[in-house]
């Protein structure tokens, strides 16, 4: 099974940035995270990653991925999940299954615009604020979903 994780702007430096927020691992720690969570089943999943701060990139990359017919995706719109239109016109065409995923909770927080997504009515469902295991639990999500 081929899962994208895309992570959109201001996501590179999660570790370092903001860290009573995000927390201060990176995501280069998501794959081994997966495993914990997935266990022997792991091994059937091959995972890759995209980060761009660019709206058009994600949604380059997210086209991509549907013509790769990549299985699922993980997403991560970061500030673009309350924003962008145009990332969830992309999402509603492509029909690629995805999970939307948030490190922090997102409807906890103070600003009200967090509390909206673009993203989440064209998604199977949204995980947020579990820090960096929202990503591992999304895709354990996946996987029941496409198994
Ligand atoms: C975020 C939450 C968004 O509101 C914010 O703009 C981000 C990160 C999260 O993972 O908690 O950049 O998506």
């Amino acid at each position: 099974m081929r899962i994208l994780v895309v992570n959109g702007p201001n996501l590179r430096f999660v570790g370092q940035r903001q860290p009573d927020i995000y927390g201060s691992q990176g995501l280069d720690l998501v794959p081994e995270m997966v495993s914990q969570v997935l266990g022997e089943a792991a091994k059937n999943i091959a995972l890759s990653f995209f980060q761009s701060n660019f709206e058009g990139a994600l949604i380059d990359r997210l086209e991509e991925a549907w013509k790769e017919k990549t299985d699922g995706l993980v997403l991560n719109a970061g500030a673009y999940t309350h924003t962008s239109l145009a990332l969830a016109d992309c999402l509603a065409w492509i029909q690629v299954p995805c999970v939307e995923v948030h490190i922090s909770n997102v409807f906890a927080r103070d600003e009200s615009i967090r509390h909206q997504s673009f993203m989440a009515h064209h998604c199977i469902g949204v995980i947020a604020g579990f820090g960096l295991m929202s990503y591992a639990l999304a895709v354990q999500a996946l996987w029941h979903h496409l198994s």
